[in-house]
């Protein structure tokens, strides 16, 4: 199948008609067809498919002498992930698992036979967009979430994560580190869109990642009272929203300050009263940096002026961290060799850091990891208006085709 009856077939999946962004969450009805989706192509393609016990999924590509599942030994793993952003763009993760097929399929019209295994992965929950804790299959999966708190994690609506593997006819006991599936990994490759303009500005169609800035999610809760917003005066009101934008504009400043990223993407008023002022406001803060000394002076400085709002306003913060990714510096070695592979066949691809998490971040931290990168003209991503254009999504399938010829085939 060519690569855009492939990426086609997946398009409609999880489509919002309405704002034309993606709703792929994990463990929902869109969820289940995009897992549908891979099982279908894997199976097209006679890849053994296994879901993990923490919901990933896996297609195998055995190699002769090998059982092809976990507890296989030396395997070379691609993928990436399913799910979306709230409204997010078609690229962010699918590209990523539909070049790792479409790159099997140019490998055996090549005539290549893997000397080891090989595998297509899907990690759930990477973006967090339902639970909150990104890259939440792989961390499970590398035990650096522990499974007791993730399956307490909760949605909008207040269902548990376990709760909602359950309802989707998993089960959620089995969370947590998978030490046989890991000690069968050799390395992961990630192929993902690149989600600025680096290579737009270089000129170049495929890039390698470097590493991964330290980032993560804080989650403030401001509690104050609700009362009239005709009557109650100024003086005598306990109103979060006040706080609660100070820290929007301090994420800000902060960010500036400090030469990091941050953002307050997400921010819920309680109960939501046009006339009314709110009980509880809660803001996530998203922060990011070129290193943690300097991620960390973002949050603290945003912690401060929340506190200081807080108490000006006479109103409750409680402050909790959901998730950090400590800085990722990706295996050099597994990077020397995906450039020299590269560089064979005539590729030429600028090593990139990024501010952006990846499960291949996530992984580095138990087996060699790498990342391509396929070039974003606009660098919009995490938008409807992300894309990528045909040529560069067929420069990445062959690139990342290269990559796998040199690490798994005879
Ligand atoms: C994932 O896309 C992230 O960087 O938040
Ligand atoms: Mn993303
Ligand atoms: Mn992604």
């Amino acid at each position: 199948m060519s690569f855009s009856a492939l990426w086609g077939s997946l398009l409609p999946v999880g489509l919002d008609d309405g704002t034309g962004g993606y709703r792929r969450f994990s463990w929902t009805l869109a969820d289940a067809a995009c897992r549908s989706w891979f099982i279908e192509e894997a199976a097209v393609r006679s890849l053994r498919t296994y879901t993990d016990r923490n919901g990933n999924l896996w297609g195998w590509w055995e190699s002769e002498g090998t059982d092809g599942a976990a507890g296989a030994r030396g395997a070379i793993v691609t993928g990436s992930h399913l799910d979306s952003v709230p409204d997010g763009g078609a690229y962010d993760g699918p590209l990523g698992i539909v070049s790792a097929f479409a790159a099997i399929d140019m490998l055996r019209e090549q005539g290549c036979r893997p000397a080891r295994p090989v595998a297509v992965a899907a990690f759930t929950e990477e973006e967090g967009a339902r639970f909150g804790v990104a890259c939440l299959g792989s961390r499970l999966l590398t035990g650096l979430t522990d499974p007791a708190k993730a399956q307490a994690l909760t949605d909008r609506g207040g269902k548990t994560l376990a709760a909602a593997m359950a309802a989707a006819g998993y089960d959620p006991a089995g969370i947590g580190p998978d030490e046989s599936l890991l000690a069968g990994i050799d390395a992961y490759v990630e192929l993902h869109i690149e989600q600025g303009r680096a290579l737009a500005d270089l000129g170049a169609a495929v890039g390698l990642a470097s590493g991964i800035w330290p980032h993560g999610r804080w989650r403030l809760t401001f509690t104050g009272r609700a009362d009239h917003a005709g009557t109650t005066r100024l003086a005598d009101r306990h109103d979060p929203m006040l706080p609660a934008a100070a820290v929007v504009l301090a994420a800000r400043e902060a960010a500036a300050e400090h030469g990091g990223l941050a953002t307050v993407g997400r921010l819920t008023a309680e109960p939501g009263g046009a006339n009314a002022i709110c009980s509880r406001v809660t803001a996530w803060l998203d922060a990011r940096a070129p290193d943690e000394p300097r991620l960390q002076a973002v949050v603290d400085q945003v912690l401060a002026a929340a506190g200081a709002a807080a108490a000006a306003h006479a109103v409750d913060l409680d402050f909790r961290q959901e998730s950090v990714t400590p800085a990722v510096e990706f295996d050099a070695t597994l990077r020397d060799r995906l450039a020299g592979a590269l560089a064979a066949r005539g590729i030429s691809a600028p090593v990139l850091a990024t501010g952006a998490g990846h499960d291949a971040g996530v992984l580095s931290a138990r087996v060699p990891a790498a990342m391509l990168f396929v070039r974003n003209p606009s660098g919009v991503s995490h938008s409807p208006a992300e894309h990528a254009e045909e040529a560069d999504c067929l420069a990445g399938v062959a690139a990342l085709a290269a990559v796998l010829e040199d690490l798994a085939c005879r």
